[in-house]
């Protein structure tokens, strides 16, 4: 069996000049996702099931878990020294480091903590999203402009699911593997190797509920899902969970898309680019898969913010394409 720092390892060894510093880093980031797993584990046991009593910056409020996690995260990438700032969802502002070890890192990252949290109470899968980049500022405190980079700049990507058993999948830019989380080993074990999305799938995962907000195009492709056609497998299946993690990864192993489009109300849709849609759009693509805005590759947008959001499409390349089309002749 491989465990992730021995891949990652292996990895770096085909790299050039490679340091081993982007080893330690993912190292640190496998190591704060063991404490959350624990935490998240025995969730219903700990006192840590529940609402914080406070709200993050997008005024939603912070479940207890939210807190736990982005505190193991930042400290865990603080001490590991590769990182030199940092983003999450549960900080208005940059994180950085006055620690003279952790200024020197090469790297910066964005994170959401926990996503799905709104689902941790009810035994729903949550996860992880991180992604990493390398900082465009020389030296000292990592600045918003390392974090503002373009998708497409990324240097690595992944999530931690806490599902049924908790796996850990990631890419570097050599396509997506696995790693399923061995208990009594306290290790992440490689389960899946080379994941590949599905060219077509039969799977649409959107909040139906807000139907009457959504453009002409969204709900003309939801209408085609519908449909019936054996040429084609339609009708589809809806699957929506709610938790973006549980979401993608579901539909990255059986085929499908993903959508959390722009409404009326909110035309940048609710999901983040930074922390969420990023990571997402580069780990369908490194697995032949495809994300967009409707219209643009996620991995192109140029962030102007940290928190900013934007309309999703993501997931089988075809099911992208066609959803596109109807975005294109219906808006
Ligand atoms: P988070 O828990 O990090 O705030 O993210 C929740 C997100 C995401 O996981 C999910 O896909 C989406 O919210 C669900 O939104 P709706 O409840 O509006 O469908
Ligand atoms: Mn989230
Ligand atoms: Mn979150």
């Amino acid at each position: 069996m491989k465990t992730l720092v021995e891949f990652i390892q292996e990895q770096q060894a085909h790299i050039p000049n490679a340091t081993g510093e982007f080893s330690r880093l993912m190292n640190d980031i496998g190591i704060a996702a063991k404490y959350v797993n624990r935490e998240v584990n025995k969730a219903g046991l700990a006192d840590i099931l529940g609402f914080e009593g406070h709200q993050n910056v997008q005024g939603e409020d912070q479940v207890k878990l939210d807190v736990f996690a982005n505190s193991h995260f930042i400290n865990a990438l603080e001490h590991g020294a590769q990182c030199c700032a940092m983003a999450s969802e549960e900080n208005e502002e940059l994180i950085t480091f006055e620690n003279s070890y952790s200024n020197r890192g090469k790297y910066v990252v964005a994170i959401d903590p926990i996503d799905g949290s709104s689902n941790v109470d009810v035994n729903v899968p949550i996860g992880t999203i991180f992604s990493i980049y390398r900082r465009k500022s020389e030296s000292g405190p990592g600045t918003i402009i390392d974090l503002l980079q373009p998708g497409s700049q990324m240097v690595a990507a992944g999530y931690v699911m806490y599902g049924s058993s908790t796996i850990m999948v990631y890419s570097a830019g050599q396509g997506v593997n696995a790693f399923t989380y061995e208990p009594s080993l306290g290790m992440f074990l490689l389960s899946h190797t080379n994941l590949r999305y599905p060219k077509d799938g039969t799977i649409y995962s959107i909040n139906e509920a807000n139907y009457i907000y959504f453009s002409e195009g969204v709900k003309r492709y939801i209408k085609y899902c519908q449909e019936d056609d054996k040429s084609t497998n339609r009708p589809y299946m809806t699957r929506y969970i709610g938790s973006l993690v549980s979401d993608f990864h579901r539909n990255l192993i059986r085929g499908g898309i993903f959508i959390y489009p722009g409404t009326k109300k909110n035309p940048n849709g609710k999901l983040r680019l930074l922390y969420e849609c990023n990571p997402m759009a580069y780990m369908a693509e490194q697995a032949g898969g495809m994300a967009t805005d409707g219209m643009r590759r996620i991995l192109d947008l140029q962030p102007e913010s940290l928190h900013q959001r934007t309309p999703i499409f993501i997931g089988s390349r075809n099911m992208v394409s066609k959803a596109s089309e109807f975005i294109e002749n219906f808006g």
